[in-house]
């Protein structure tokens, strides 16, 4: 019984008619990478129990007024800690092939390093035990944002050094326990976004006793990430001699120009140094950083000793991108002190211009001059990037590239009047359509080596600084009885596979 309205039976038609054309029949190699992911503080609640420590997320949400939007918080969101059985259920019941969770650092290691939690790698063992028996392969990424608030209050998390021995003891300890079962690691998640200012591990002045803020900060984050991640791949390969594939993935989006002036086009180019570049030139080109970055920001930007830089290069099986949209990109006019987005130096090289589409406002198509009308947006975007990332990373014969995430949001709660609203998500459907279709297009016609899909997320949660009330599940979550409803969208994407062979 539910207090909202009785689900309807899920839409049909949408299987046969996701792709058309002479990409219909296309099928997929047997190991192609397809799934569904989410992240433990997004998902779990259960924050205070088994011995769970805090995380900088725990005081993000609870006692930074106005941090998350809607004021909520990780306490209970899905309760997914307690419900993964039935979660694990579901995704076996649309065959789902991968599933890519993250592991909160502050459950094994409540107080960051030291003392371990049993409890904590007891539910974990559960979690992984259950997935194997339902033929679904994790992907397990060990960081996803839950820096644990000891190692803040100790060191400032990973603006310090310190953190890459804590770091390497907690990957340790989690790699050697479940290698056999998992035939792929993620270090970090987004170094981009949790480094960068837009969900700040490190909120100017809220640790002011180390000091490092602002852009310093962010880069120095970026550097003991780089470092860190590096070290546990070099023990993986070479001491533990791990069987998985590993890496962390990248968050960038497609960027084009605004217009056809140079000035953009540099922008562009600026714009991809410093959001892909930052961490994946070292990685795939170079072992440092791009000059641009070098030459914009002088003395913010640490420096790679040599044997530093060659532990970095190559440092990931796999180029994996969180890619979501395509972002408008123009030069900073002259005479304009600050882009909203990087208002905290005055000589940040781009400035990006969205228009409001979808709740995240963030742009599915390929013109902010789409203005509102979502319906003639364009996820070609999609194609172009994948063939971008090849060229500029991987190399045509190079190591293969993941989708590792991607999705849509839509607005919250408030906004539906019914639950058949919620259910029937024709935007996300058609987002997911186009995206795939795309995907499939850079892949087979354009040579893109493609080896991965991985759609965000699992079901409603909780989305960092937006809170609840921006939801991007491919099931509904009612929050007052944590029932899950499978939306159309998850129809769409799961036929997909179904449709080309897997
Ligand atoms: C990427 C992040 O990894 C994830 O945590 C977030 O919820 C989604 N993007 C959507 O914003």
């Amino acid at each position: 019984p539910t207090p909202e309205a009785t689900p309807v039976p899920p839409p049909f038609g949408f299987s046969s008619q996701v792709t058309t054309g002479n990409l219909s029949s296309y099928k997929f190699p047997s190991d192609f990478v397809w799934g569904i992911a989410s992240a433990a503080y997004q998902v779990e609640g259960a924050a205070k129990d088994e011995g769970r420590g805090p995380s900088i997320w725990d005081l993000l949400s609870h006692r930074v007024p106005g941090y998350v939007a809607d004021h909520n918080t990780g306490d209970i969101t899905d309760l997914d800690y307690y419900l993964y059985p039935q979660d694990i259920l579901r995704l076996k019941a649309f065959n789902v092939s991968y599933y890519s969770f993250s592991i909160s650092w502050s459950r094994i290691f409540p107080f960051g390093r030291g003392y371990v939690n049993e409890q904590g790698l007891a539910h974990y063992d559960d979690v992984i035990q259950r997935l194997v028996e339902a033929g679904i392969k994790p992907i397990i990424t060990l960081f996803h944002w839950d820096t644990p608030l000891a190692l803040m209050n100790d060191y400032n998390g990973w603006v310090s050094e310190e953190i890459q021995a804590d770091f390497l003891a907690y990957a340790q300890l989690i790699i050697s326990r479940y290698d056999k079962y998992v035939p792929i690691w993620v270090t970090v998640n987004e170094p981009q976004v949790f480094c960068g200012d837009e969900y700040p591990g490190f909120p100017s002045g809220y640790w002011p006793q180390y000091g490092v803020t602002g852009l310093r900060a962010q880069y120095y984050c970026g550097h003991n990430v780089l470092l860190s991640h590096a070290a546990v791949v070099d023990w993986y390969r070479n001491d533990f001699k791990g069987t998985g594939r590993i890496t962390f993935k990248n968050s960038a989006n497609n960027y084009i120009a605004n217009t056809t002036s140079t000035a953009d086009a540099e922008a562009v180019a600026r714009g991809n140094d410093f959001q892909l570049g930052w961490f994946s030139s070292p990685v795939w080109q170079t072992g440092d950083y791009p000059a641009s970055l070098r030459d914009t920001l002088g003395d913010l930007l640490p420096h790679f000793t040599a044997a530093q830089s060659a532990m970095i290069l190559g440092s990931c099986d796999f180029f994996a991108i969180d890619g979501y949209t395509t972002d408008v990109i123009a030069a900073v006019p002259e005479g304009v002190a600050a882009c909203a987005s990087n208002s905290s130096n005055p000589n940040y090289p781009t400035c990006i211009t969205q228009s409001q589409i979808t709740a995240s406002g963030w742009d599915v198509g390929f013109a902010a001059d789409l203005g509102a009308s979502w319906l003639k947006s364009d996820p070609t975007g999609l194609r172009t990037f994948l063939n971008y990332l090849q060229k500029t990373y991987t190399g045509p014969k190079g190591k293969d590239i993941v989708l590792s995430e991607f999705g849509f949001a839509e607005p919250g709660e408030n906004n539906y009047t019914t639950l058949q609203d919620a259910l029937y998500d024709q935007l996300r459907v058609d987002y997911f359509a186009g995206y795939l279709n795309n995907l499939l297009a850079a892949k087979v016609e354009d040579n893109v080596n493609v080896t991965g899909a991985i759609a965000w997320g699992i079901f409603d949660n909780f989305e960092w600084s937006s809170g609840l009330s921006t939801r991007f599940g491919l099931q509904y979550v009612n929050y007052t009885t944590l029932e899950r409803y499978p939306k159309a969208s998850m129809f769409t994407f799961t036929d997909f596979f179904k449709q080309h062979g897997l």
